[in-house]
């Protein structure tokens, strides 16, 4: 079975579907109701009703099923006790594995049809939400026995069963607020790209507090996933009022806040503006699109096993470059990052320059050799990444169509540090 996006036709026709011209015809934005605080959990009593009272009217059975890993455990923990007080029933399965794999999704689903929740609630980082979503179809659904079978395109018909409310441990991919989850087919050494409206979570709880024992590594590459994804939906040719003021607001918090929480991870009040931050962009590219720094990141964090935040941030500046010609955004982000510019050439060199300091502070890769990733490796993957890039349908909106030898191109400009002049 091939994926949706594999077929010629659909990938010709969905920049066109989504573009911000056609989004002037009709539009939809999708999002998850967001509670953020770092008292969205309390134990006993209390004056006035809390999120996990709102979300108990949408759930008749109360049967609430949380979904954990092994570290993530203590904060699911602390969420299950606020759902006893609320009246729910659970249960806790804390066998989630990195990178979800599909297998374990499978296990999962089955633990989930054994419990019959109509409350779903994931507590961890990206592959824990995503391997909740990827069950959630195969609780509702059972009919569905390949995920392939998943398209943006056609309704779902989930929440018959249950809804779903997520809350993140990490501020970068923000599945709390998208429609999107990756899962990995072992057995078939590919990754499952699935989107469809229905993803999107019914509730993101968002207690910062659940952040800070990030550390420092994983806070900087968390937190350039949240900037490459504030940047390409602005950029990207799916933009629109609403994801444009969603990226820009993001934006500003991850300049301001990510050094922050980068260089103290009990800064209470930079880990809850970066999980705003991170929620925002979610809104925003979940209802545009992500662009080359994803579908280069993905090519590339695959071929070297890099962490997601780390592989797409290393090509935002990268990016912004080749987009340059396409679009007059620069000039927002040069006044986002308060950085002025008279002219669209000028806004891009201050925005490099800006991006080149901001990346020294946090200890961040600027090129792909500072990834410690030898010339002759690089060399030896390059037309595999690059192919794997032009596939990649996170690079469908980009506001630049990019060949395979662009693409190419710009992998070597990126391995280097140069800057994109072509
Ligand atoms: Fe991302």
């Amino acid at each position: 079975m091939d994926y949706w996006f594999s077929i010629p036709a659909v990938r010709g026709a969905i920049p066109v579907a989504g573009s911000t011209f056609v989004k002037g015809l009709m539009s939809t934005f999708n999002t998850a109701s967001v509670f953020v605080g770092s008292n969205i959990f309390p134990e006993g009593k209390q004056l006035l009703p809390g999120p996990v009272t709102w979300i108990a009217t949408r759930c008749p059975r109360k049967k609430a099923f949380l979904v954990t890993d092994q570290f993530a455990e203590q904060f699911a923990i602390k969420v299950e006790k606020s759902l006893q007080g609320a009246g729910f029933a659970t249960q806790i399965w804390n066998r989630v594995l990195p990178e979800a794999p599909l297998e374990n999704i499978k296990d999962l689903a089955e633990a989930m049809k054994g419990f019959e929740p109509d409350l779903i609630v994931p507590v961890g980082g990206g592959s824990v939400i995503d391997s909740a979503k990827a069950a959630w179809i195969f609780y509702e659904r059972p009919d569905v026995k390949d995920l392939l079978m998943v398209t943006p395109f056609f309704p779902l018909a989930l929440r018959k069963k249950a809804i779903l409310a997520a809350v993140p441990t990490t501020a970068g991919t923000a599945s709390e607020t998208t429609s999107a989850a990756v899962v990995t087919d072992e057995k078939n050494h590919r990754k499952i790209p699935l989107m469809n409206p229905e993803l999107t979570p019914d509730f993101a709880l968002l207690n910062p507090e659940f952040t800070w024992s990030m550390p420092p590594h994983l806070t900087m590459g968390c937190g350039l996933d949240v900037l490459a994804h504030a940047l390409d939906a602005l950029f990207c040719a799916g933009t629109s009022d609403f994801s444009d003021a969603m990226g820009v607001k993001s934006l500003e918090l991850v300049f301001k806040w990510l050094p922050r929480a980068f260089a103290n991870g009990q800064d209470r009040e930079a880990r809850h503006r970066m999980l705003i931050a991170s929620c925002l962009a979610g809104m925003a590219f979940s209802n545009s699109s992500t662009a080359l720094t994803h579908s280069l990141g993905h090519a590339l964090g695959a071929a070297f096993k890099l962490h997601h935040g780390v592989a797409v941030g290393l090509f935002v500046p990268y990016a912004l470059q080749f987009y340059h010609p396409a679009t007059d955004k620069i000039s927002l982000a040069a006044r986002v990052m308060d950085l002025g510019g008279s002219s669209k050439d000028e806004c891009l060199i201050k925005v490099i320059g800006e991006l080149r300091k901001f990346y020294q502070t946090l200890n961040a890769a600027w090129a792909i050799k500072d990834l410690g990733i030898s010339r002759s490796d690089f060399e030896k993957n390059l037309d595999r990444i690059a192919k794997d890039a032009f596939e990649d349908p996170s690079g469908f909106f980009t506001p630049r169509p990019a060949s395979q030898a662009e693409l190419k191109k710009l992998l070597n400009y990126a391995y280097e540090g140069r800057d994109v002049d072509f």
